[in-house]
């Protein structure tokens, strides 16, 4: 079984991780795919998003880090994958991930998604809160692994906080 985690991973944080590792647990490949859309203003470029994800999960024998752009039906056929991974947080996530999901079964009727309940510890935690109590120096030890909380603190330091 060939499945996709997609995202924007700006930048993978430890609820990302718990998604990818129980994914890996019962896929036979997992490519994670981080969308590289021009319309969105992201605070890392795709290439250090992918080097914070491939170093991250580096141990992970059956997980793949790739990039794409346009739609995911296609990234999904051009990868013979028919599955959808993505985490659920709170009820909130519910109403933009069935959007999500049924619009590409839309598109592809072959294409499943696999919601993945987050686990509780990793309920709260979005990319967006990380950088936000990254930028007022908070402590997010808890939030990514080391090498990504050295790259958030070195991009603010560099981008004198601007985004
Ligand atoms: O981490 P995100 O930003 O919630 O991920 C959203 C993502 C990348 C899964 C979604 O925006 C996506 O698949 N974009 C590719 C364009 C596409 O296929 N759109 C049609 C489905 S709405």
């Amino acid at each position: 079984m060939i499945a996709i985690y997609p995202g924007s991973f700006d930048p993978i944080t430890y609820g990302h991780l718990d998604i990818i590792k129980r994914a890996a647990g019962f896929c036979d490949h997992l490519y994670v795919a981080v969308l590289n859309n021009s319309e969105k203003k992201p605070f890392f470029t795709v290439q250090e998003r992918i080097n914070m994800l491939a170093e991250t999960v580096k141990d992970i024998k059956n997980v793949e880090i790739d990039s794409f752009s346009g739609l995911l039906v296609d990234y999904a056929q051009k990868k013979d994958a028919r599955y959808i991974v993505r985490g659920l947080r709170a009820v909130t996530d519910f109403e933009y991930e069935f959007q999500l999901a049924l619009t590409n079964r839309m598109l592809d009727g072959n294409l499943e998604t696999i919601f993945l309940p987050t686990s509780t510890e990793y309920l709260y935690l979005a990319s967006s809160i990380v950088k936000e109590v990254a930028l007022y120096n908070g402590n997010i030890d808890n939030m990514v692994p080391p090498n990504v909380k050295t790259q958030i603190f070195d991009k603010i330091k560099n981008t004198k906080g601007e985004f």
